[in-house]
């Protein structure tokens, strides 16, 4: 079953287009990042997919129900966590997830809300007001408002942007859990290590268009091998080696050097050449591509 279905999705803020043309099919069960800079149009397309706001073209089910034309229906399948804190500070903790309750119709909610806080670490701040929490602790209750109805699809929107080591882990030892119970689980983040880690399936958005869309094994193996990483201190990167230079931007003063390399045998005859041409080695580091390389070469060069 196909648990999110985003089909040629467009949308314009007056001259600037956020979204142009996103199609993405999301199966159920998956674990699944969505990952860009900055204003590469994540969180509007995140806000299409809650309902929020409306694409000028295209169209995005959850679970076979259109958000514009079966709204409800989606609505009751999706548990969205917004980027942005909002509140009535009014409520507390409990009171603002049993609004929430009520909201998708159940009343009698309070084995899951008390099961939700528990995970969460929010049980003795259940009558704590809203306003007297921390931003983690908001974020925390947020977390809590989007799963109070247990919807199978659940999107996070940079859930862990500014929040402590320790409701990050919380957090994602919560949303495994739920994933390996089977609910389909999107993740933005610019936490690219925690993406990483979590994410089995990576769609990379760039300037409201898909750039890449693959599992993270396999775009982790399209960068192949590793990186050589050189700290000349003296002389410099023969010519005839600068083509293997993968991060032109992290030489340091001409100094530091990463160099792609698909085996390690390619190291020796770096080394060797090197030394001919009087070249001096302060230090030299072998590491594994990671998603932090991909997502460099995607965004400078649009592909790998
Ligand atoms: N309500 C809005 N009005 C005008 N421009 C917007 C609005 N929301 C977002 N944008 C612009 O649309 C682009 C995509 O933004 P956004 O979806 O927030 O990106 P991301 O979440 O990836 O950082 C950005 O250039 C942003 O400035
Ligand atoms: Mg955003």
């Amino acid at each position: 079953m196909t648990a999110i279905q985003i089909t040629n999705v467009e949308k314009r803020y007056k001259s600037l287009q956020a979204l142009g043309g996103v199609s993405l099919t999301i199966e159920e069960g998956e674990f699944f990042g969505l990952l860009g800079p900055n204003g590469a149009g994540k969180t509007t397309l995140i806000s299409i997919i809650a309902g929020l706001i409306r694409p000028d073209a295209g169209k995005v089910t959850i679970h076979g129900h259109d958000v514009t034309g079966d709204f409800r229906a989606a609505r009751k399948k999706l548990g969205v966590v917004p980027q942005e804190l909002v509140f009535d500070p009014f409520f507390t903790v409990r009171e603002t997830l049993r609004l929430q309750s009520g909201y998708f119709g159940l009343p009698n909610n309070d084995a899951w809300i008390d099961e939700v806080m528990h995970n969460l670490d929010l049980t003795n701040k259940a009558d704590t007001n809203m306003r007297a929490l921390s931003g983690g602790m908001k974020r925390r209750v947020l977390v809590a408002q989007a799963l109070v109805h247990k919807p199978p699809v659940i999107v996070l929107d940079e859930p862990t942007a500014g929040v402590d080591v320790e409701l990050r882990q919380t957090l994602w030892q919560f949303i495994t859990r739920l994933n390996r119970e089977g609910h389909t689980v999107v993740l933005t983040t610019h936490y690219l290590e925690e993406a990483q880690a979590m994410c089995k399936r990576v769609a990379m958005l760039k300037l409201g268009k898909v750039v890449a869309l693959d599992s993270m094994a396999a775009l982790i193996r399209r960068i192949s091998g590793s990186q050589l990483v050189l700290n000349l201190r003296e002389g410099e990167l023969p010519a005839d080696l600068r083509h293997l230079v993968s991060h032109p931007e992290l030489s340091d003063e001409g100094r530091k050097y990463s160099l792609r390399i698909n085996d390690y045998a390619e190291v020796e005859p770096i080394l060797a050449r090197l030394r001919e041409s009087g070249a001096q080695l302060d230090e030299m580091q072998l590491q594994q591509a990671d998603l932090e390389d991909i997502f460099l070469q995607i965004m400078d060069k649009g592909s790998v």
